[in-house]
């Protein structure tokens, strides 16, 4: 071994201790996002139950209430504050994963425009968005939170990708036939995009190319785990300085398999 040789070897010493380290410090991330999320989801259904008893009780003074009698009026107001803490909490439980994974049929037409509702929050306004929505009344075999998740991940990628602005496009559809019909599920985005090296390992539990503390390179592993669980698939196509869209096909849901979930 010539001195030059031991000398790379501490320097490949040292890169994989940086890894290391850097993933340890990912793990411990997790870990904390992890025990954060219980906490949530462990309030959120106390909360829950609390939320019931004001609801419930509300409820039966309304129905006791004589119509015209001014009380009336709060009473609804209860009920109407109590239905939307009712429904942050069903959000905590699900961002926690404390609710138990149920597959039903679902119009997946119906649960974009809440999610796009919760986005437009945290999206800034330099980026648009922009909807095709052309699947219903086609159905598919998926929990709700969970189809709700990928939407929500891909959102956020899109928003990351756009730090200057641009837009967004969420489309459904259907495409095949008799057996092999699917629901297909794309989001693209005018963002910065993606070169071979990054689109090989995209779907790498951990792999990010976001600053530490910004992305846990969890979101699209999180994605492919629920889309084959739903015997869906999942395709990218990205040009760097152009966009991406991530295409996802779910298999549609026969009729007779239950009813249609329009919550
Ligand atoms: N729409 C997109 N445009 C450009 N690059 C993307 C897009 N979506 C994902 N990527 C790339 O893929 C990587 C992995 O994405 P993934 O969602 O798994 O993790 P993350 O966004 O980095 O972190 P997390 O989602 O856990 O917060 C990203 O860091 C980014 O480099
Ligand atoms: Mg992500």
């Amino acid at each position: 071994m010539t001195p030059y040789d031991a000398a790379r070897k501490t320097a490949e010493e040292l890169r994989l201790e940086k890894r290391l380290k850097e993933s340890e410090e990912q793990l411990r991330h997790i870990q904390k996002v992890h025990a954060l999320g219980r906490l949530a989801g462990g309030i959120a259904h106390d909360l829950n139950n609390i939320l019931s008893v004001i609801i419930g009780s509300a409820e039966f003074l309304l129905k006791t209430t004589p119509p015209g009698d001014p009380g009336r009026a709060d009473l609804e107001e209860i009920l109407k504050a109590g239905g939307s803490a009712a429904e942050l909490t069903r959000q905590l439980m699900t961002f926690s994963r404390k609710q138990a994974v149920r597959p039903k049929p679902l119009e997946l037409d119906s649960v974009i425009p809440g999610v796009l509702g919760m986005a437009r929050r945290i999206i800034p306004k330099t980026i648009a968005f922009k909807t095709a929505l052309k699947s219903a009344p086609a159905r598919v075999l998926a929990d709700r939170g969970q189809v709700e998740q990928v939407l929500i991940n891909l959102l956020v990628n899109a928003r990351d990708a756009m730090p200057d602005g641009g837009t967004i496009q969420v489309e459904t559809s259907r495409t095949g036939s008799g057996a092999g019909r699917r629901v297909l599920l794309a989001v693209s985005d005018t963002g910065h995009g993606m070169n071979r090296r990054i689109m090989g390992r995209l779907f790498e539990p951990f792999f990010t190319t976001k600053d530490p503390g910004e992305g846990s390179g969890l979101g699209l592993s999180t994605i492919h785990g629920i889309v084959r669980q739903s015997g869906g698939d999942i395709h990218v196509d990205s040009e760097p300085g152009i966009g991406s869209t991530f295409r996802i096909r779910f298999p549609e849901t026969a009729d007779g398999d239950g009813t249609a979930v329009r919550e």
